[in-house]
């Protein structure tokens, strides 16, 4: 087939690389030229494991434009991937999928043949079937559902093992009110081996937002158990341990620490909170979550403060700022919290991380970066914010090591403290 992919970032570079691997043509379309040249020169636009490999191999049948007329004309199939970021309240700021569709709508105007727009971006039921086909068909003059297809096909791939999701999920789930959308998906997605669920657009749309909602769930739970067996001394691995081993309780998502950050789970969880909110329902659990996770890095510093008391001038060592390992993505990440609490508190930061510095500079020019782990460890005290492998092979005799992932190498002859152990 031949597909066009509105937006290249995290979600619409792998899901176009993924698709060509499969066979497919795929024409990226994105309104920043710097992502759009990086695809035509080969190079991925984001760091993810395996992916420049994949779209240097695929080189032949993917191309990238900002021209959304030409990508849409020569497609059958548009995917939306745009971002949804939040609005300051914790709503879900659907600018960037509005103006995506707007301009969608202006091409299929134009356009004979038939043609199926299908959201990726996650958005809030309801989005798909009222603003997404309302830009559109206002823009087109056609009609959703019968003069052109929609539908909503949530993304659950996780950064850092995109790749392996993207072609072996444990599900897809498929939202239409249209037989051509759903034939014409289902036949796109007919090599993959998974369970599929076809169902309406509110529920597609509502899937995702659950599964995001539980995964943050089961993070603060056993964070809030990892901050009890810290004052009793218990190991809270092992206890996850032995809980996950109850058929009924999945062990995945069950480490404690100093929580959930990216791009997904705390937007995603503030914008269900929000609505909730709009249709009078007091979300009280989502609203626990949230500020468990809140709190939850914050714990690192009253540890720190029990063995460096006064943290004016010294030089506090932070190894890890992406939100979580093999990615270089900082959104939300745990380390942002921390540098701004040490900030205020008269601390300078020196920080490393082997993917993210870049990203992370542009939020925090004003603390130092270190060209290696190593040199971190020369700092007064060190934080560990991310479990990048590399932390496991440096050397933390002699030093202050609060730990907020359990990275083993640093309980090895240094004053150690672990968040929730
Ligand atoms: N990142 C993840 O792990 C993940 C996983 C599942 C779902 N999602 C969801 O997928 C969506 C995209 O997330 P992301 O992390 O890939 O975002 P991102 O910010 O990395 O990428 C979005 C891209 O869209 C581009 N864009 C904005 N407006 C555009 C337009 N009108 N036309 C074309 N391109 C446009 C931006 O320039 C950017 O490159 C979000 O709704 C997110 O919640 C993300």
């Amino acid at each position: 087939m031949r597909i066009s992919v509105l937006g290249c970032g995290y979600v619409g570079a792998v899901t176009g690389v993924c698709f060509a691997e499969l066979g497919h043509e795929v024409f990226f379309v994105d309104v920043d030229p710097a992502k759009v040249e990086a695809i035509n020169s080969a190079i991925s636009p984001i760091f993810e494991p395996g992916l420049d490999k994949l779209l240097a191999k695929n080189n032949a049948v993917i191309s990238a434009t900002t021209d959304i007329h030409q990508a849409i004309q020569e497609t059958e199939i548009t995917f939306v991937c745009v971002g949804t970021p939040s609005n300051s309240n914790g709503s879900i700021d659907l600018t960037y999928v509005q103006s995506a569709c707007q301009n969608i709508g202006q091409v299929l105007k134009q356009k004979d043949e038939m043609h199926i727009v299908v959201v990726k971006s996650t958005v809030l039921p309801g989005t798909t079937e009222g603003m997404v086909r309302q830009s559109l068909e206002e823009a087109s003059g056609k009609v959703a559902h019968v003069d052109f297809g929609l539908a909503s096909n949530p993304e659950f791939l996780r950064e850092g093992s995109a790749l392996a999701d993207f072609i072996s999920p444990d599900r897809i789930i498929i939202g239409t009110a249209d037989d051509y959308a759903h034939q014409t998906l289902g036949e796109l997605y007919s090599s993959f081996d998974c369970p599929k669920l076809c169902t309406t657009i509110p529920v597609a749309e509502m899937i995702k937002y659950v599964s995001n909602a539980f995964l943050a769930t089961k993070i603060s739970f056993a964070n809030e158990i990892g901050n009890i067996c810290k004052k009793m001394g218990i190991d809270t691995a092992e206890v996850f341990t032995g809980v996950g081993m109850d058929h009924r309780i999945n062990p995945a998502f069950f480490q404690s620490g100093i929580g959930f950050g990216g791009s997904c789970f705390p937007k995603d969880v503030r914008a269900l909170i929000a609505k909730a909110e709009e249709l009078d329902v007091d979300a009280r659990i989502l609203k626990d979550v949230s500020r468990v996770n809140e709190d939850q890095p914050l714990k690192m510093l009253d540890l720190l403060e029990r063995h460096v008391p006064d943290l004016e001038n010294k030089k506090i060592g932070l190894l890890g700022l992406a939100f979580k390992p093999n990615t270089d993505d900082v959104r939300d990440s745990r380390a942002t919290p921390l540098v701004k609490e040490l900030l205020r508190k008269g601390a300078t930061v020196l920080a490393y991380d082997p993917m993210a510095m870049g990203n992370f500079k542009r939020l925090y020019p004003q603390i130092e970066y270190a060209p290696s782990a190593d040199s971190v460890l020369e700092a007064d005290a060190i934080l560990i914010a991310t479990e990048w492998e590399d932390f496991e092979n440096l050397n933390y005799q002699n030093k202050i090591v609060i730990d907020g992932r359990r990275i083993k190498k640093a309980r090895e002859g240094s004053t150690y403290e672990g968040v929730c152990w």
